[in-house]
């Protein structure tokens, strides 16, 4: 094993393990402007980061190696859609921040999966932001919170929500934050279904969409204000009635059994249930944490989705454990 962590000025001591753990996150609201000519959407979103993590842990090596276990790998729950090579951002990760701090690009890398892959829950912006921490740990690159931000943008659209958590007002591509003050705790039922669905492809089949006339153009965003005022100062009627989720409708044109599962969730007493992200994971808002609970094991005997997790937010983001 190579001493991947002397030489460098302000690396750490230890050749230890370091793990960071990073949330998974629902669109509250979700606005969708036109497609820019850089391929992405200019979004007017309120991420919230809820209590589902993904563990990412680094420890000196040779080279980059990566190891994933856990939700949508071969060997855990779901299909295997993870890939455990240089296409996952984790990896990807590494060697951005080790280019960035001009330290050589060495771990052995290792995600412990909670969230479910392709669900529009933002995982794997998520393994990616905690693997930027961990990774600024082990080799001290004493990177600043605004660096990491940086580099985290550069991977992708919601790795920066991942790293920052809470609850923020994404524009842009997502990746421009301003935090929003949420008093309260938030309960949340999470449908997750067996099959993901691709990011692009809900983005493309919302810019069909309004190419036909089925949709309105998005020249002129929602507003995320409403959404923004009930997160300041609830109740739980308020917020459900301000949720939105512009790429819902392509989420539920490609996946129409998604519909299935909409409809049971209102019947089980879901209010206002909501495609979280690109989809397919339904959001349900619940009143308190005991109808959560009482919300996800109604709807897991419902049979329409592949795991039911009664969550709740604001939670941090990306941060290191143990
Ligand atoms: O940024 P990220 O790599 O997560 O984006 C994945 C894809 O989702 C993009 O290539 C684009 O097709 C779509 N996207 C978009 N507008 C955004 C964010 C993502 O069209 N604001």
């Amino acid at each position: 094993m190579s001493n991947a962590t002397s030489g460098g000025p302000g690396r750490l001591a230890g050749n230890g393990a370091v793990a960071a753990r990073a949330p998974a996150k629902v669109n509250v609201h979700l606005g969708v402007g036109p497609l820019r000519p850089d391929g992405f959407h200019e979004l007017q979103t309120v991420f919230m980061a809820v209590s589902l993590f993904d563990t990412v842990t680094v420890r000196p090596a040779e080279g980059i190696s990566l190891a994933v276990r856990g939700e949508g790998t071969d060997t855990g729950r779901g299909p295997a859609s993870v890939p455990a090579d240089r296409r996952n951002l984790v990896w990807q990760a590494a060697e951005l921040l080790a280019r960035h701090a001009g330290v050589p690009a060495e771990a052995h890398l290792e995600i412990d999966k909670t969230i479910a892959a392709a669900a529009g829950l933002a995982g794997g912006s998520a393994d990616a932001a905690a693997a930027l921490v961990a990774l600024d740990a082990l080799w001290g690159t004493r990177a600043t919170r605004g660096d990491l931000a940086g580099l985290a943008a550069q991977l992708g659209s919601d790795v920066p929500f991942s790293l920052l958590g809470g609850v923020a007002l994404g524009t842009g591509r997502g990746e421009r934050l301003s935090p929003v003050l949420a008093r309260r705790r938030w309960d949340w039922v999470l449908g997750i279904a067996g099959e993901g669905l691709s990011t692009p492809t809900v983005y493309a089949e919302l810019d069909e969409l309004r190419a036909a006339g089925a949709l309105p153009d998005g020249e002129v965003p929602a507003s995320t204000e409403p959404v923004i005022a009930a997160l300041r100062s609830g109740p739980v009627t308020a917020l459900a009635a301000a949720l939105g989720n512009d790429l819902q409708a392509p989420a539920l044109r490609l996946r129409p059994e998604l519909r299935r599962a909409m409809r049971a969730a209102t019947e089980a007493g879901a209010r206002a249930p909501l495609v979280s992200g690109s989809g397919p994971t339904v959001a349900a808002l619940a009143d308190d944490e005991d109808a959560a609970v009482r919300l996800a094991a109604e709807l897991a005997g419902a049979g329409v989705f592949r795991t039911v997790r009664a969550v709740h937010g604001p939670v941090h983001g990306a941060r290191l454990v143990g």
